[in-house]
């Protein structure tokens, strides 16, 4: 085996300490993967006011100082807690002025100088504890100034030694804002604001776009979506600046821990299961679920299950369009989920009209979500964009039939059911009557050809949707850029 890897984290959030999407999901997993192949890992998030006690109280204090940030060299606390869990180590780094609010996210305008702070205080923190990373992996645009600051204010302390990747998880998302705010909030150099680097237009910088131009590699998380990303369509505006720098910019899946992910030990089930028993046991799951739903009780009604933020990237759109035709006497849908009012209130409306039928459960909710990936038939996510997704990666663990669009990561893990094969159902045009369509040949296999869709079931249920093989080729990455 190679030589041992010292590789840094650096996340705006990681479960069980604070999670609001698949980066939380992401930053637990993976590291676990990588101590797992011998790798030394520290995880560096903010010690977030929201982060439940029980884990606050596990914490150990390994030290502070201050840090000067900003143009005028202000000086702010850096406090360091830190915590180790299953050979992770969590280092959380302290500030009640950034940290002490939000869910764990603010507004841009706070959270722009928040996120210089963190990406700064990650590296002087890895510095005062004398840790040397080999890699620094950095993800989303809360941590896309680390790059930056790696190659200026530290390029001759012990970190500036290490090589940086930076993760897209979601390019929606970039870190915008006015050049001044950034400027004065970052301290980073004036020719660092131009178009090269952080530069977006004559007003305002743009923090994924200076990450992208400054980290060693750009990858993402899934091989569509690195090749979206490139495209008009899908690149958010930064699609030029992404072919530029595309000779370092590659796609690797994501994975879901699989002990954290498993009907046959999950405790929040009604009935665990295995693939043996799974066809049995889901029923029994189904029927608690609609119990404590309020759903018609009656296993032989399909179940459709979504699970999701509810933003204008999931395709909920399309599912609102199509509830009607959807709710046929024989079929159920539970949505879960928090988000845009409007996506929220139209799930509620159609509980309201479909009563016993459709469940909208407004909320973000562990527990709930456990019960629906094992006691639902199929799944719902059908993406306008989606750089991998992790719902349809749980769902299948779990025995539940992906419906999802063909784009970035749901294309590459869910393949077209075909008689004989196959995981899910797909459709690639974005539009209500082929998400209906294919709702529709879901239905027509799972209420005339149940062998077949049981068939399906179990084939997901073994299908590798574990970290293994993706671990071993961020492994790869990390050797290459360290030769
Ligand atoms: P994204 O990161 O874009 O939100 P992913 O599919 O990568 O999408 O990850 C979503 C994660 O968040 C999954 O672990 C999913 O189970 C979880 N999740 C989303 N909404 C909720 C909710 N309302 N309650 C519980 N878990 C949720
Ligand atoms: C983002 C993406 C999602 C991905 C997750 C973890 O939030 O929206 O598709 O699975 O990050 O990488």
């Amino acid at each position: 085996m190679a030589e041992k890897r010292n590789i840094a984290f650096i996340g705006s959030e990681c479960y069980p300490f604070v999670k609001t999407g698949g980066l939380g999901d992401v930053m637990y997993a993976l590291p676990r993967a990588l101590v797992g192949e011998g790798c030394e890992v520290r995880v560096i998030i903010p010690l977030y006011a929201c982060i439940p006690q029980k884990y606050k109280d596990q914490m150990e204090y390994k030290g502070s100082f201050m840090m000067d940030l900003t143009l005028e060299g202000r000086t702010f606390f850096v406090g360091i807690m830190e915590l180790e869990k299953d050979g992770v180590i969590y280092d959380f780094v302290e500030n009640k002025e950034f940290f002490d609010w939000g869910n764990p996210y603010t507004g841009l305008w706070e959270d722009i100088p928040k996120y210089c702070y963190f990406a700064k205080a990650s590296l002087a923190i890895m510095n005062y504890l004398g840790w040397a990373p080999d890699i620094i992996h950095c993800h989303d645009w809360q941590a896309a100034l680390v790059p930056l600051y790696k190659r200026t204010k530290f390029w001759d302390t012990p970190v500036g030694a290490a090589k940086t990747i930076l993760t897209i998880h979601n390019l929606r998302f970039q870190g915008i804002c006015s050049i001044p705010h950034l400027k004065y909030w970052s301290g980073l150099r004036d020719d660092l604001f131009d178009y090269p680097v952080l530069k977006w237009n004559e007003q305002e910088a743009n923090m994924f776009k200076g990450g992208i131009a400054f980290a060693d590699r750009i990858t993402t998380v899934s091989e569509t979506y690195a090749q979206e990303i490139q495209t008009e369509a899908y690149g958010e505006g930064l699609d030029a600046h992404l072919r530029y720098h595309s000779p370092r910019l590659s796609g690797i899946v994501n994975g879901i821990d699989v002990d954290q992910w498993d009907p046959a030990a999950d405790q929040l089930l009604a009935a665990q299961y295995d693939v043996d028993n799974a066809i049995e046991r889901k029923k029994t799951n189904k029927t608690a679920l609609q119990e404590r739903l309020g759903l018609d009780q009656d296993e032989h009604k399909m179940v459709i299950g979504l699970v999701s933020r509810l933003t204008d990237q999931k395709g909920l759109d399309l599912v609102n369009a199509i509830v009607p035709q959807m709710i046929d006497g024989n079929t159920q849908l539970v949505v879960l989920g928090t988000g845009d009012p409007r996506y929220e209130n139209a799930f509620r409306y159609y509980e309201g009209e479909y009563k016993g039928s459709v469940c909208a459960y407004i909320s973000y909710n562990e527990q709930l979500a456990h019960l629906i990936y094992a006691g639902a038939d199929a799944f719902l996510v059908p993406s306008l964009f989606e750089p991998c997704g992790l719902t349809q990666l749980i769902a299948m663990r779990y025995g539940t039939v992906p419906i999802v669009r063909e784009t970035g990561g749901l294309k590459d893990t869910v393949l077209p059911f075909s008689g004989g094969d196959g995981n899910g159902f797909t459709f690639s045009w974005y539009d209500a009557d082929h998400l209906l369509g294919t709702v529709n040949d879901a239905k027509t296999v799972y209420f005339t050809d149940r062998y077949a869709w049981d068939e399906m079931v179990k084939r997901n249920m073994r299908k590798d949707v574990s970290w293994t093989s993706s671990a071993d080729k961020y492994l790869a990455l990390y050797d290459e850029l360290m030769q």
